[in-house]
């Protein structure tokens, strides 16, 4: 598809697309953010290079295509309550995001949008790992499709973030104080979602339940549901799907939360990494 505003290409990897000939800094114009949406919707995540992003620039960037949310489980910069810091200090061994799974799936409404700003990032590592849920789900069988249709999952934030949860325990050990925390009583909640969901503006099916964020398929116990959940993954993260994204400061990744997994690298022990992150709002997956 050609654009008139913006320059794409869709050579970096199976998906996602690198956007240039657009400051991102400054207010944009009706015709140029329709360009970006419709470049978003068809590669599904869109990386733009050599930005500079005030944590305001960049929540108003990100307004643009929907209400901003609010991560439940980190205090935002005192910039603006919509931009959450995540940062992995050099002696730090844990990091956020370090498993394939989608933003928040465990929300009622979870986002639609997640925008990922670079400002520091190791010389070596630390990379980004995107996966393409709808192309991983349209190469299923047909009977495996049906099957992961009928069956609904139970999402809960519990598994990283409970009582019980990882983060909890490594943000303890780390003294991390309240990082990862301090939202006790939605960190044990559970809502119900569909395995596999419907884009509202694509009508594309995607995978959408993950190992971090799916407890099991209704009915069924965990053990017998992560049978099901490593098979979806280890199907999703072939090659074939996966585009790897190498940060620099100022990068922006802005990727469909609905039909993206995504998986932070944690390989640059000793060095520091620090980004900005915003969500913006969606729809109850369908
Ligand atoms: C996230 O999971 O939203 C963070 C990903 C990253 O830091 O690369």
């Amino acid at each position: 598809m050609s654009h008139a505003h913006i320059s794409v290409d869709n050579q970096i990897g199976p998906v996602g697309a690198v956007v240039s000939g657009v400051d991102l800094s400054q207010p944009l114009a009706r015709e140029v953010i329709q360009e970006i949406h419709s470049a978003w919707l068809q590669h599904h995540v869109l990386f733009f290079r050599d930005q500079d992003l005030s944590p305001t620039a960049q929540a108003r960037f990100a307004s643009y295509f929907g209400e901003l949310d609010q991560y439940p489980f980190m205090q935002p910069v005192d910039e603006s309550a919509f931009v959450i810091p995540i940062i992995k200090e050099a002696d730090a061994t844990m990091n956020f995001g370090g498993d394939w799974h989608t933003d928040t799936s465990y929300k009622a409404y979870p986002p639609k949008a997640t925008l990922l700003y670079a400002v520091e990032v190791p010389q070596e590592g630390g990379d980004t790992l995107f996966a393409d849920a709808t192309a991983a789900y349209a190469a299923l069988s047909p009977a495996m499709r049906a099957a992961l249709e009928s069956w609904q999952g139970i999402y809960s934030p519990k598994l990283v973030h409970g009582q019980s949860g990882d983060y909890k325990s490594v943000a303890a050990k780390q003294n991390l104080g309240d990082a990862y925390g301090g939202n006790a009583e939605f960190a044990e909640s559970e809502v119900e979602h569909p395995l596999i969901r419907t884009h509202e503006e694509t009508g594309n099916k995607s995978i959408y339940c993950s190992k971090p964020h799916t407890i099991n398929i209704k009915g069924w116990t965990r053990d017998e549901s992560l049978a099901i959940f490593r098979f979806l993954t280890k199907h999703l993260t072939k090659d074939e799907f996966v585009t790897r994204f190498k940060w620099q400061p100022g990068s922006l990744a802005m990727w469909d939360n609905r039909c993206m997994f995504h998986n932070a690298l944690n390989d640059y022990q000793g060095h520091r990494r620090h980004m900005h992150r915003v969500i913006v709002k969606g729809e109850r997956p369908q």
